[in-house]
């Protein structure tokens, strides 16, 4: 009996959440261990489906690096990275292409059906949801002060969200799963970050949350003390401190741009924790780190 009081107990917790939270939108870059472990898939596909049908809206984007690694070397292709960024010359994004908009974002959609959801696949392309541009990387060279173009080949940044498609789609109850691919001004297919495509979507969509899953407990600082909030005079100094590097760069910068266009909170959570979004979403003290303005 004590038992299915203490049931009722949890249940009953979530109600203020659910009640604020009803017909919200939350953006939610998957990526990282909870792409890859197989409890940890459906862990989250059962988180989403829950969220949806107590009347959030969930909107998924995924990443897929590993995966696009992998084969790209079966087909005796090998990934070449530019400071972090993945070099992209025609073949390759050929193959980013098939893999994240073919394979990948249908393995999502259909982990999230096979738990009784309603997902539905895009990519930046479909319905015009993304344009894109070219990304121009600067370094700037130190003995003549003229910045250095980086080429990473057919790499795009967001350049505008047209989220018509996502409503329509949601209109019927189906919940989007994104692949983070678009065409640029001459039609060409660009491959860009997932957590930019997710935090311009969030902006776009004026989402209540921006949620980012990664593979570590959220951002730590130099002892790896978990940071639970860090606002934009700090991630300045923590970047130039390399303190915060590498693929956590985008992440941050993906938080900032969604709380500049009006999402209200950001969260950068532990996907390698079992049914995290849950933990995140209903609990008074929240998990991983806060982005705040
Ligand atoms: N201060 C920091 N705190 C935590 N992680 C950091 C920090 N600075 C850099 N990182 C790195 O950022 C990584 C997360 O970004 P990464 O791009 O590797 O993963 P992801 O975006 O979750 O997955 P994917 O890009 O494959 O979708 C961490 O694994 C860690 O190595
Ligand atoms: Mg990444």
């Amino acid at each position: 009996m004590k038992a299915i009081i203490e049931k009722a107990n949890v249940l009953i917790e979530a109600l203020p959440y659910i009640r604020n939270f009803y017909g919200k939108t939350f953006v939610i870059k998957y990526g990282g261990a909870a792409m890859v472990d197989e409890k940890l898939k459906d862990a989250f596909a059962q988180d989403i489906v829950l969220l949806n049908l107590i009347g959030i809206k969930p909107v998924i984007v995924h990443g897929g690096g590993p995966k696009i690694n992998k084969i790209m070397e079966k087909m005796g292709k090998k990934p070449t990275f530019v400071r972090g960024q993945r070099f992209t010359d025609s073949e390759t994004i050929d193959i980013v292409e098939m893999v994240l908009g073919g394979l990948v974002n249908k393995q999502i959609v259909s982990l999230i059906n096979s738990h009784g959801g309603r997902a539905i696949g895009l990519s930046g392309k479909d319905g015009g949801l993304l344009k894109a541009r070219r990304k121009v990387m600067r370094k700037r060279s130190a003995a003549a002060g003229t910045p250095e173009i980086i080429d990473l080949g057919l790499v795009g940044d967001v350049e505008k969200v047209r989220p018509q498609i996502i409503h329509s789609v949601e209109k019927d109850g189906f919940i989007p799963v994104i692949a983070p691919i678009s065409a640029g001004k001459k039609n060409e297919t660009l491959n860009i970050n997932a957590d930019y495509v997710a935090g311009a979507v969030a902006s776009a969509l004026s989402a209540e949350k921006l949620i980012l899953l990664t593979d570590t407990k959220g951002i730590v600082d130099k002892k790896k003390k978990l940071i639970s909030t860090l606002g934009k005079t700090k991630i300045r100094s923590h970047i130039s401190k390399n303190i915060i590097s590498g693929g956590m760069i985008p992440k941050v910068e993906a938080c900032q741009t969604a709380l500049k266009g009006g999402v209200k909170k950001t969260h950068i959570i532990d996907g390698r924790v079992p049914h995290v979004l849950l933990l995140e979403i209903f609990t008074e003290k929240g998990i991983g780190t806060e982005i705040v303005k």
